[in-house]
């Protein structure tokens, strides 16, 4: 049974994910709490070789499908290896990117549809983020942040298969308690007072949760 909280940071490309995840860091471990931080698609050797081909401006030619095979493919390895250890450890795990990115990216932006939860629900077997913080940002603003040289073969789609994107990580939004929305186009450290605030209200919970047992 899984032990940790297990927090991951969604939103479009630029939208302040990392700057976040960084500042959250130093929250948990100002409070002496176990954290471990990993990013997808990536967070291990093998998931990060899959990253390489996926992210690869030279790779034009490939298949949508493709694309979100290796997706839940890297993604697959990345929870059996790290978030599901790190988690029955009892520690803290702050994912950038997850699921939500497969079916926001894929399911919207490449208009795969729903067959990309599926394929994704079998590449996390169950393991699913407690909590899951949306960084809400127009996708534009996001991108201008992004230098041109630095954007690599998803950031550089075009703006409508951004909209996409971003309209279905909205809808994901409404449909799940888990994602919480948060206005990022706001200082960071309005943004990373409003998440700590989200997480001290989860962590309480789960205080109570456990006393009651
Ligand atoms: N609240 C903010 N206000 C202004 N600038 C910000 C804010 N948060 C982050 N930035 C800046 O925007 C840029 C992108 O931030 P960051 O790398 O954290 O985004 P990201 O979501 O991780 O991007 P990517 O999707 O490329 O990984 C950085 O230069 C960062 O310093
Ligand atoms: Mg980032």
């Amino acid at each position: 049974m899984k032990k940790g909280l297990f927090i991951s940071i969604e939103g479009p490309d630029g939208s302040g994910k990392s700057t976040q995840i960084a500042a959250l860091k130093e929250y948990f471990e100002q409070k002496g709490m176990d954290v471990v931080l990993t990013r997808e698609p990536g967070g291990t050797a093998i998931s990060e070789k899959i990253r390489e081909i996926i992210l690869d401006k030279n790779n034009q030619e490939m298949d949508d499908m493709t694309e979100a095979l290796l997706y839940a493919a890297a993604r697959a390895q990345h929870v059996a290896q790290i978030i599901k250890p790190a988690l029955m450890a009892g520690r803290t795990v702050i994912c950038d990117r997850f699921i939500d990115s497969s079916i926001a990216y894929q399911g919207y932006g490449r208009q795969l549809g729903d067959c990309v939860r599926i394929i994704n629900e079998y590449a996390v077997r169950g393991c699913m983020p407690d909590i899951t913080f949306l960084l809400k940002m127009d996708p534009k603003i996001g991108k201008s942040r992004i230098r041109d040289e630095e954007q690599d073969r998803l950031e550089l789609e075009k703006l409508e298969f951004h909209q996409r994107v971003y309209e279905g990580y909205v809808e994901m939004e409404k449909a799940f308690n888990r994602i919480v929305g948060i206005d990022a186009a706001r200082s960071i450290q309005e943004i990373s007072a409003d998440i700590i605030a989200q997480i001290e209200a989860v962590l309480q919970e789960d205080g109570r949760n456990r006393n009651d047992l």
